[in-house]
């Protein structure tokens, strides 16, 4: 396990991500019921952006750098988010600041490191619970949650060359555990090829309601860099595809490569 993600925390794909589950779990906010958040992948929770390996790689200055201070109304609440947790806020941060007295989240993290630091900033917090485990291991163990509702992030960092396919296992065990479930898997767009590969797979695989939103920096010629990401998103709530369009064309405006081929895309991969 090399993979960090303090070094790349707040960076544009970091920004994307966030920004549409702040999306996310305001929409599963709108019922009364409570939910539960599975992180499968959580990182640390929270990031100084301003010394050690943030600082170092400097990529948070292509991502949130740009989008902070930028009067959106589309980014608003993400951007709001971000600035009261402090820090940048890692997907932990973020679903804690939404979550309301009855939800809950569980957050799973391999890193022995990383988990004791999570662990540490959700000390006595009676909402979440934080193990150091395997992410797919946890789909297992942790789903269906007693609420019968929850959002499921799927972030892996996409060191394992069989990432991709590793995700769409997963994607297709969290659904046939909790089917009614919002299941939310990021992927990187290096080339066109592993990314047409997850979509077809997804389109092949039987299960509905699936929806994938896609930011391109650039287009994705030079497969050694990150040139875009993507979420797919089972069983979105009401008006995702809509909303995704408004959300991440600001994003695209407010990261401003200007670099031929950026662009956005909400694809329908099977109907509801
Ligand atoms: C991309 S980062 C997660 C970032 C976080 N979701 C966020 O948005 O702030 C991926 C994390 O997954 C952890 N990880 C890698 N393999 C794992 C596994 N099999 N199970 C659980 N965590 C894993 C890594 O240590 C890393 O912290």
């Amino acid at each position: 396990m090399n993979y960090r993600h303090a070094f790349h925390a707040g960076n544009f794909a970091d920004c994307v991500k966030h920004a549409v589950l702040v999306w996310l779990l305001r929409a599963m906010g709108r019922k009364e019921k409570g939910f539960m958040v599975l992180d499968t992948h959580a990182g640390i929770g929270q990031y100084d952006l301003n010394s050690g390996p943030a600082a170092r790689t400097g990529e948070w200055h292509g991502g949130i750098g740009r989008l902070m201070g930028r009067g959106d109304p589309a980014l608003a609440d993400y951007l709001g988010l971000v600035e009261q947790v402090g820090l940048y806020p890692g997907s932990p941060a973020l679903v804690r600041a939404v979550l309301r007295e009855q939800d809950r989240m569980v957050c799973c993290e391999l890193h022995p490191e990383d988990a004791g630091v999570l662990r540490r900033l959700f000390r006595g917090d009676g909402q979440v619970a934080v193990h150091q485990r395997d992410a797919w291991e946890a789909v297992g163990a942790f789903l269906p949650p007693a609420e019968r509702r929850g959002l499921v992030l799927i972030d892996p960092p996409y060191e394992a060359v069989d990432e991709f396919a590793r995700v769409e296992e997963g994607l297709k065990l969290a659904h046939r555990r909790f089917g009614q479930g919002v299941l939310a898997a990021w992927y990187p767009v290096k080339a066109r090829a592993q990314v047409r590969g997850l979509h077809d797979a997804m389109r092949a695989s039987g299960v509905r309601d699936v929806v994938a939103v896609e930011v391109y920096v650039r287009e994705p010629l030079d497969a050694a860099r990150l040139n875009g990401c993507g979420l797919v998103v089972v069983n979105p709530p009401f008006g995702f595809e809509r909303a995704m369009r408004i959300v991440l064309a600001a994003l695209l405006a407010g990261l401003g490569t200007g670099e031929m081929g950026a662009g956005f895309n909400v694809v329908r991969l099977s109907d509801e």
